[in-house]
């Protein structure tokens, strides 16, 4: 293990960040079966201690709790912390492409110019900041064309309330049309062992354009995280508790993934299994960040260390080779 987390540059935006980011989807409490404000307090807090400078969150997760609670963490050590939010989930307006319901209330997908304006104001309130360093659309709004989107946020960034610009949840064309104005600095889209595709699709147009990536659910919701045996159940609001990707079959598929191949791996450096996997998907081409969601101090600590490792060729195309072997059809 290198004695420092490693870190990388966001684009062309001159900001370098830790390649692990504490993702805090969870932390908002909402599809995940509820938060407890204090563990993740605690688990944000951990993340920084060991490194972890890029902190990932939105308005979506929990409707403003999760950018509270990362607020609050962060408080006296703003400076220590790379902080990424979103926009374009919306529920102060009905515009734009209805997405789904929270609590009864519509939840809008929407991009317009006064909207994001808006928006960043009352994440730039709870997150008791008056900057966001990396600023993302967290999904698309076919009602809104890109260009008029990219003016609000070239205008925040004008006024210094961003520093750094994403998008999330791309097509191809999407992302062409953003690439087009050459201020894109970053993508976040879903990438793991068990979700490959934009290897073929997103990632050699961000190469072409020196676009960054940040990948989410890297622990593809915590079914790589090498301890989810046949025993845990997910109760509430949950979304793994009808996901097809938890079935027994399943978590069986990745447990003799992990005991074949990767547990060797993680003796070797002495490194846990989720170590590894998020190591793994670090070095794959194009993947510059990997985001994972921790809701406890130790998962947090774990985590991070693994922005410390870097494994050799040998055992990158051993883990890719099995990932073909043992991870089929995980979502059918
Ligand atoms: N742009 C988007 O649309 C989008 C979508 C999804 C995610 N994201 C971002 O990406 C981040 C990461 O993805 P994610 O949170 O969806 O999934 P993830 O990182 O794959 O999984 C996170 C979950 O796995 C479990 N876990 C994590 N580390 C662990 C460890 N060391 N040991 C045991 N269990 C562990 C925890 O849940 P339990 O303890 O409950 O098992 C945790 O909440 C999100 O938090 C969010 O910031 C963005």
């Amino acid at each position: 293990m290198s004695p420092e987390m490693i870190k990388r540059p966001i684009g062309k935006s001159g900001i370098e960040a830790s390649v692990v980011g504490l993702g805090t989807w969870a932390i908002g409490g909402w599809m995940w079966g509820g938060t407890d404000e204090s563990q993740s307090i605690a688990a944000i807090q951990t993340s920084i201690d060991e490194g972890v400078s890029l902190i990932d969150t939105a308005p979506a997760y929990g409707q403003g709790l999760s950018e509270t609670i990362v607020g609050k963490a962060i408080k006296d050590r703003r400076d220590q912390v790379v902080l990424a939010t979103k926009c374009g989930l919306i529920w102060h307006a009905q515009k734009g492409n209805h997405f789904f319901d929270y609590d009864g209330h519509p939840v809008h997908r929407h991009l317009g110019k006064d909207s994001i304006i808006y928006e960043v104001e009352q994440s730039l309130s709870r997150l008791g900041t008056d900057y966001i360093d990396l600023y993302i659309t967290h999904w698309q709004d076919p009602t809104t064309p890109v260009s008029e989107t990219m003016e609000a946020l070239l205008d925040l960034k004008q006024q210094g309330k961003i520093r750094a610009i994403g998008a999330s949840n791309l097509s191809v064309d999407e992302l062409k049309a953003y690439a087009a104005h050459g201020s894109l600095d970053a993508i976040q889209e879903e990438y793991s062992m068990v979700k490959r595709d934009i290897e073929t699709s997103l990632l050699p147009i961000c190469a072409a354009h020196d676009i960054s990536t940040l990948s989410y659910s890297s622990l593809a919701l915590g079914l790589l995280s090498g301890k989810m045996g046949p025993e845990r159940e997910f109760t509430g609001d949950d979304q793994r508790k009808d996901n097809p990707r938890f079935s027994l079959a399943n978590r069986e598929k990745v447990a003799r993934l992990m005991d074949a191949v990767v547990a060797p791996i993680a003796a070797e450096h002495q490194a846990t299994k989720a170590q590894i996997v998020i190591a793994w998907t670090l070095q794959q081409p194009g993947i510059t960040f990997a985001l994972c969601g921790a809701r406890n101090p130790d998962q947090a600590r774990e985590n991070a260390k693994a922005g410390r490792l870097r494994l050799s060729s040998g055992e990158i195309d051993a883990i890719g080779a099995a990932t073909k072997t043992y991870l089929i059809d995980l979502d059918s």
